[in-house]
This record gives structure tokens, C-alpha cells and sequence, in this order.
């Protein structure tokens, strides 16, 4: 088949080579081999038209926002309320007031614990997470339950990555307050059935935050339509910069929660007896935010909203499936996370062999993908391993990575001995 462009069962044809040109780091080399980039779970590539966004911004716009009366400032204020406006759209958030930025998922989940969790966990109440969360959808519950003596409670799994709802339904109780879990996992790739955990976590009376961190960049979604309280996001792996996130949230949530942090921006009005604080989304942005990096990432959204959704979703998983195929015909090799519904993300093991090993030969051959544990301990302790090798693919990615990817696993087992 010619890889460049894939047929797709909608009959929508998608250019993969017009795309990678949007990208001009895929062009580079890495070890003297053409660069194969597979770890885009990690950090996604940007396409031209957000690094030109940056760049016209320091070059044609910069200055404070919300401070200044002058030119500059209007500029890069309209800007940054446009990016935010762009981003609303993108999720169909109710209003952009309800869209905050962050410096990314992990800030968002934080600014929820320290401000939601200090003010409605009593001692005795219940949190729930599960076993596959990334570290940043399982510290800050831990250290505010710890302040606030609530119970975290966790969701167990199946070996295949599988969310086991029934046991999920067994830890909900009447003190359960805030169900929080991902909407993709990171290391397995596994889409959790998010529609479920929220009518079950409604119906039991809790609150439900997704991290969407590793959903996004394989799919779209209506936080109005999913019905989740809250809904956090990065924007490095949306295609956007680093630096910079969102946390959506129920307006009547977010107006009753306290500030997160203390600064510039976020007040009304300020005495040394008393002060009051600023409105949405303005009471929880302390200070200077990033602001080439709301603008940047909404330069990112632009250019997926511009894509076929049906297109670039069957493409990733025609890679997905392919890639599982050709990976399984490895002697010797293991994919960890085989649930039924997954997005274009696999991890695996080479036997006896350490990931680390094996990304290190793999790098050599150009091919970028991740090791270790992901940020995901407990998941590793529950499957008995220190790691695995990652491989998480973008809609710029082709059959032809995967076949390098699958050659230069090959070469390392054959290294390895
Ligand atoms: N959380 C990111 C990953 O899974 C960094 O690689």
C-alpha cells in the first residue's frame, strides 16, 4: 500500500506527506538516521504555523496583559482572551470564563486539590482514583487527603489495562467526594469508559475530574456532553508549547472554590485589612501568565480543528492496529496494555531485557520513543516490572515508522543477545 496516503473507511483520503511538512522538525536526522519520533506521549512536535505564531508574537506584539492602557498591551490582551476564547470553543466550555490556564495538566489538577479539596474535604470523606493513574492524578490527592484526613481510595484493573467498574461501583459510598481518573492512560494507552465513571460517580453524588492530558491529542471531545466537573489538559501534547494548560471546570464549581494562589490579576480590590478577589477565570491566574503560550496553543487548536477528525482518528488507528500486529510477530516481545479500547499508544518489554537498554539501541537508530516508568509507579509495581519501552504515535506518523520501529527493535534484540 502507499503509505503517503492511506485510504480511510470514510473514503476521506489523509495526506500524511502534505502533513509532515506542516512539521519541520520530522525532516531532521538523529544518529545520522532520519528522525522516527514515537514519543509523543511525552511531548508532541509543532507544526510551522505555531512556531510562527510565536515568533510574530516576540517579534510583532509583546507586552503585558490586563495592565497597560498602551498599545502593545490591548494587543497582546486581545490576543491571549482570543486564544482563550478559541480554546472554549474547541471543548464547547460553556464560556471561556470557564476555561483557566495553567502551566499544564499537572498545575491543573494541583489548583483543583489545593483550592476545591482545602474547602469540601472533611475528615472521614472519600476520594478515588485508580490503579493506572499518572503520579500527578495521584500526589496532590494524596497530600490534600493527608491534610484534610480523607481516604484515597483506588480503583483495581485487569492485566490486560482494563478498568474493573465493578469494584469501582463497591468503593463509592455517600462520603466519596471527587472521582478523578484519566481519560486515556498515559503508559498503557487504554480510553477509559469516562461516560460511565461519571454517571456512576453523579448517581453516587461525587464530583468527577478527567485528565485529559493523553486524550486530546487523538481525539476530540464536549466537556458539555461528557458532563465531567472538571477537565484538565496540557498544551505540549496538543501540538501547542510547553508551559501551558487548562483546567475546565462547572461554573458554579470554580465560582464557589477559594483562590489557588495570591498575586497580580487575581484581585478585585486590595487593603492590608481585607481583600477581595477578581472574577472568572482572573480569580485563579495569579501573576504573569504564559502568554505566548495560551496564544501558541491556540494556534495548535486552529490547525487540528482544521483537520478531518474522522480522517486523522481512523489513521491513528489503522498505526495502532498495524504496529500491534507487526510488534506481536517479535519473538520475545510483550505489549503491556491490551484493552479493548485504546488509543494509539503501545508499551512492551523485550524479555530480559531493561527498557532502558532497549531505548538506548533504539535511539541509536533514530527512533525516539520513552522508558521507564512513565510517572506511573503503581502501575508498574502492579504489573511487577520497573518499566517498559513506549511507543506513542501521533497522526503525523506513518506505517513507514512503524516498520523502522519494528526493524530497529529487531537489530536491539539481536544486540542484546
Ligand atoms: N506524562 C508524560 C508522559 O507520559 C510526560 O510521557
Amino acid at each position: 500500500m502507499n503509505q503517503a496516503t492511506v485510504p480511510m473507511e470514510s473514503s476521506v483520503t489523509f495526506d500524511i506527506d502534505r502533513i509532515r511538512r506542516d512539521f519541520p522538525i520530522l525532516s531532521r536526522e538523529v544518529n545520522g538516521r532520519p528522525l522516527v519520533y514515537l514519543d509523543n506521549g511525552a511531548t508532541s512536535q509543532k507544526p510551522r504555523s505555531v512556531i510562527d505564531t510565536i515568533d510574530r508574537y516576540y517579534t510583532d506584539e509583546n507586552a503585558n496583559i490586563h495592565r497597560g492602557v498602551h498599545h502593545l498591551s490591548q494587543v497582546a490582551t486581545q490576543a491571549y482572551e482570543d486564544a482563550r476564547e478559541t480554546i472554549a470553543r474547541w471543548i464547547n466550555a460553556p464560556a471561556s470564563r470557564q476555561v483557566l490556564f495553567t502551566r499544564g495538566t499537572t498545575e491543573a489538577i494541583n489548583l483543583v486539590a489545593s483550592s476545591w479539596g482545602r474547602d469540601v474535604l472533611f475528615p472521614g470523606d472519600e476520594m478515588v482514583v485508580s490503579t493506572m493513574e499518572h503520579h500527578s492524578n495521584i500526589v496532590p490527592w494524596q497530600m490534600i487527603c493527608e491534610e484534610r484526613c480523607a481516604k484515597l481510595k483506588v480503583i483495581p484493573m485487569s492485566g490486560n489495562g482494563e478498568l474493573d467498574m465493578d469494584a469501582f461501583e463497591g468503593l463509592l459510598t455517600e462520603r466519596t467526594r471527587l472521582v478523578s481518573v484519566a481519560h486515556v492512560s498515559n503508559t498503557l494507552g487504554t480510553i477509559n469508559p469516562v461516560r460511565e465513571i461519571i454517571a456512576r460517580a453523579h448517581e453516587a453524588g461525587a464530583l468527577v475530574l478527567l485528565d485529559g492530558a493523553q486524550a486530546l491529542p487523538h481525539m476530540r471531545i464536549d466537556v458539555q456532553e461528557l458532563g465531567a466537573d472538571f477537565y484538565a489538559f496540557s498544551g505540549h501534547k496538543v501540538f501547542g508549547p510547553t508551559g501551558v494548560g487548562i483546567l475546565y471546570g462547572r461554573e458554579e464549581l470554580l465560582d464557589s472554590m477559594p483562590p489557588y494562589q495570591g498575586g497580580g490579576d487575581m484581585i478585585e480590590k486590595v487593603t492590608f485589612e481585607r481583600t477581595t478577589y477578581n472574577t472568572l477565570p482572573h480569580k485563579f491566574e495569579a501573576g504573569t501568565p504564559n502568554i505566548v503560550g495560551g496564544i501558541g496553543l491556540a494556534a495548535a487548536i486552529d490547525y487540528v480543528s482544521a483537520m478531518d477528525q474522522a480522517a486523522f482518528m481512523a489513521h491513528e488507528k489503522d498505526l495502532l492496529d498495524y504496529a500491534t500486529s507487526a510488534l506481536c510477530d517479535i519473538p520475545g516481545l510483550g505489549i503491556v496494555g491490551t484493552a479493548a479500547d485504546k488509543a494509539s499508544v503501545i508499551s512492551f518489554n523485550l524479555e530480559g531485557q531493561h527498557p532502558f537498554d532497549v531505548g538506548t539501541l533504539l535511539d541509536q537508530q533514530g527512533v525516539a520513543v520513552r522508558t521507564g516508568h512513565h510517572c506511573t509507579q503503581p502501575l508498574m509495581d502492579y504489573y511487577g516490572i520497573p518499566g517498559t519501552v513506549r511507543a506513542s504515535f501521533a497522526f503525523y506518523n506513518s506505517r513507514a515508522d512503524v516498520d523502522a520501529l519494528v526493524n530497529a527493535i529487531r537489530r536491539a534484540a539481536d544486540m542484546l543477545g
